[in-house]
């Protein structure tokens, strides 16, 4: 894990947030390297479970929402967890993550207050007067931003059941315990989908969306071990949830969730709002309130399982051996030596030309300092899976050397192909 956070700072992935001031703990800004990481995750993921499919469509909702929304939702009553203290070194922990009987983590004595149960939302105000009637709060999941909007999409887009509205963005929590690098941190951002269907056909999708996860962390290179959650670990809303954990350095944990929320969240909303959330079966003509699965991704827990999976050492040579559609940058073009103007007007010709063409393939970069062997290090350890080396060869026959980041070979291709050769690669 100290190699990935030692790794992430230096090469401009992930910094502290506000670190010029101490820090805040809970938060962590993402660098330039990091940022590309992060969106061609998401990007994926939208591809994959919107742009691909016909039956799930994009939402982007508000942060902020009426904090009746949170009422029904049952988070203002039930999102909480146990909290704890020590009161001889005064840590914080959460009670259902320590032994209590086995004494304080931090400094082994046994003298803990009584366990307290802590509601996990941001609060603030909207507008100017900060009383009771302009409470809001941080939302704490993106799904209630979907339940809102359900009869919106369902007037829109006419959907037929069985459908779903995906969202990514942020969310809070006021978490006792933030820790583990950006594993748990007080703000990070979720891609979730809320499936809807008919009450009978449930245990189908929730069999259908757990192996779309599977084949999501595949791709990724994530090993992931399904956990059945049994009783009250269960939120609130869920009748049947598994948890897809990730080995961490830290433990075995949890990256993904899969829940069955019945349909909890628009019959509540339907009570509490008074309008009509259902949808009408255009087959029986009956209104009827579908059933909700929910597939959740966190998308922090998979920049995190990414890098820690891509991460490899072979003697000296450090990489990441990303999957090509995720990794920051796609290619690398170097000139040979940096003094020879010939190689370095070629060089600057064949980034410019990869350059307009990024749209398709990524972001492409220029690289000129030190020697042939360090930048091949440099692009290595931030996981760039090409890097094309102009060289005097290049002059006479309009070919390059294309190296390969996983097996540091290199073979010589034509300029004229190398558009065709990176779209093949990255299909
Ligand atoms: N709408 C359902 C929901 O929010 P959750 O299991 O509480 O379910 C979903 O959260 C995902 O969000 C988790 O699987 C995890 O990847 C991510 N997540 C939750 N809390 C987090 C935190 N404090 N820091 C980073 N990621 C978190």
């Amino acid at each position: 894990m100290e190699k990935i956070v030692s790794l992430c700072k230096r090469r401009g992935f992930i910094f502290p947030g506000s670190e010029i001031y101490g820090g805040l703990a809970g938060t962590w800004d993402y660098g330039p390297l990091g940022v590309e990481l992060k969106n061609n995750i998401k990007q994926l993921w939208w591809k994959t479970f919107v742009i691909r499919r016909d039956d799930v469509f994009g939402l982007d909702s508000a942060i902020l929402m009426n904090s009746k929304v949170w009422e029904a939702s049952g988070h203002v009553g039930g999102f909480s967890d146990p909290m704890v203290d020590c009161k001889k070194c005064k840590s914080r922990f959460r009670a259902d993550k320590i032994d209590v009987k086995k004494g304080c983590p931090d400094c082994g004595a046994h003298n803990f207050t009584e366990i307290r149960s802590f509601n996990m939302m941001f609060k603030t105000h909207a507008g100017p007067v900060e009383d009771s009637s302009t409470e809001v709060y941080l939302r704490p999941e993106t799904a209630q931003g979907m339940f809102v909007n359900f009869k919106n999409v369902v007037d829109t887009m006419r959907p037929k059941l069985p459908f779903g509205i995906a969202q990514i963005g942020r969310a809070f929590r006021n978490e006792i315990t933030p820790g583990n690098f950006i594993f748990r941190t007080r703000e990070f951002e979720q891609m979730e989908i809320e499936y809807f269907v008919r009450a009978e056909e449930w245990e189908k999708y929730f069999d259908l969306w757990l192996a779309e996860m599977h084949r999501w962390s595949e791709v990724l290179g994530l090993e992931i071990h399904v956990r059945e959650v049994e009783g009250e670990d269960k939120a609130h809303y869920s009748k049947r949830t598994v948890d897809l954990d990730f080995d961490f350095p830290f433990g075995r944990e949890e990256l993904y969730g899969l829940a069955y929320r019945t349909d909890f969240d628009l019959q509540n909303h339907l009570r509490s709002s008074g309008q009509e959330l259902n949808y009408l079966g255009e087959e029986t003509k009956t209104k009827i309130v579908p059933h909700v699965i929910e597939p959740t991704w966190g998308v922090d827990r998979t920049v995190l399982a990414v890098l820690l999976s891509a991460y490899q050492e072979d003697g000296d040579r450090k990489f990441l051996k990303l999957n090509p559609k995720i990794a920051p940058y796609k290619v690398a073009v170097f000139p040979l030596v940096a003094n020879k103007p010939q190689l370095v007007e070629k060089a600057r010709e064949i980034y410019s030309q990869l350059k307009t063409n990024n749209y398709k393939l990524g972001t492409i970069v220029w690289d000129d300092r030190g020697n042939i062997g360090k930048r091949y290090y440099a692009q290595d350890e931030i996981g760039t899976p090409w890097c094309i080396t102009v060289d005097y060869q290049t002059l006479e026959d309009n070919t390059v050397t294309v190296r390969d980041r996983d097996t540091a070979k290199q073979e010589r291709i034509s300029i004229s192909e190398l558009m065709s050769y990176f779209e093949n690669k990255l299909a």
